[in-house]
């Protein structure tokens, strides 16, 4: 695991942009797994500037999301579907039937984790996968748990990540209760591993993720085991690991 620090949020922004423009100017046709959230923002705000001045083209990407709500519209201002157009797709030029998001609006949570699965297997999965962590260490919407979790999925939120997501939503009881995530093995299957985490309210799961046991209570803890992670954070997500200058 490499681990990046850097002073604030923006600087944490144009890092990770510039590794996600260097894996597409490597490989134009490149699988890239994306994530939502407030983390990544700044590094879609980022890579758009570098599409406008034609920097980076996208016209051959195709994308897969982590997660997705269940129950929730493609057109839903709450989904994770319209939070990637908003906020990447539809400001740069990448086809948008090779962007990948579990389909919420399916409430047949097997057919829709196991379709996800399928899709993400057939094309040999990811080369680069951003990651967000949340303040209890889970990637993507896995949660702490007794075990890590293999394919796509239904899960219930837990109480502190309905507590962190309300933020979003105008009350807390509009936040869905329910989300379909790629599994930590599909996540661990990327060729390499982008994790972003600014703020000091992320310190303690940065913590843990990097040196702390390898434990399903911990889900971003089996990063350390992957041969290609790197953790870039800015100076109060790092503020609990003094060894890393
Ligand atoms: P955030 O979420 O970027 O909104 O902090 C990260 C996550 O929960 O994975």
């Amino acid at each position: 695991m490499r681990i990046i620090r850097c002073k604030d949020y923006d600087a944490m922004s144009r890092k990770a942009a510039n590794i996600i423009s260097a894996q597409v100017i490597m490989k134009p046709n490149a699988k890239l797994g994306l994530a939502t959230g407030t983390t990544p923002i700044g590094a879609y705000q980022q890579l758009i500037k570098w599409y406008e001045k034609d920097d980076v083209d996208f016209s051959q990407v195709s994308t897969y999301n982590l997660d997705e709500y269940r129950g929730l519209s493609h057109e839903d201002p709450q989904s994770y579907h319209y939070f990637m157009r908003k906020n990447f797709f539809d400001h740069v030029n990448i086809d948008l039937a090779n962007t990948h998001v579990p389909d919420g609006s399916n409430l047949d949570a097997d057919e829709a984790c196991a379709s996800y699965d399928e899709l993400v297997k057939s094309v040999g999965y990811v080369d680069l996968q951003l990651l967000g962590i949340g303040n209890n260490g889970h990637i993507g919407f896995n949660e702490p748990d007794e075990a890590f979790s293999k394919g796509t999925h239904c899960v219930d939120l837990t109480e502190s990540t309905i507590q962190a997501n309300s933020r979003l939503f105008e009350r807390e009881e509009d936040v869905p209760r329910q989300a379909y995530t790629m599994g930590v093995q599909t996540i661990m299957r990327a060729r390499s591993i982008l994790v972003i985490a600014n703020g000091e309210a992320k310190a303690q799961a940065v913590r843990d993720m990097c040196f702390g046991r390898v434990t399903p209570h911990v889900p971003a803890s089996i990063l350390q085991l992957h041969t290609n992670c790197t953790v870039i954070a800015d100076d109060a997500a790092l503020s609990l690991c003094p060894e890393i200058k």
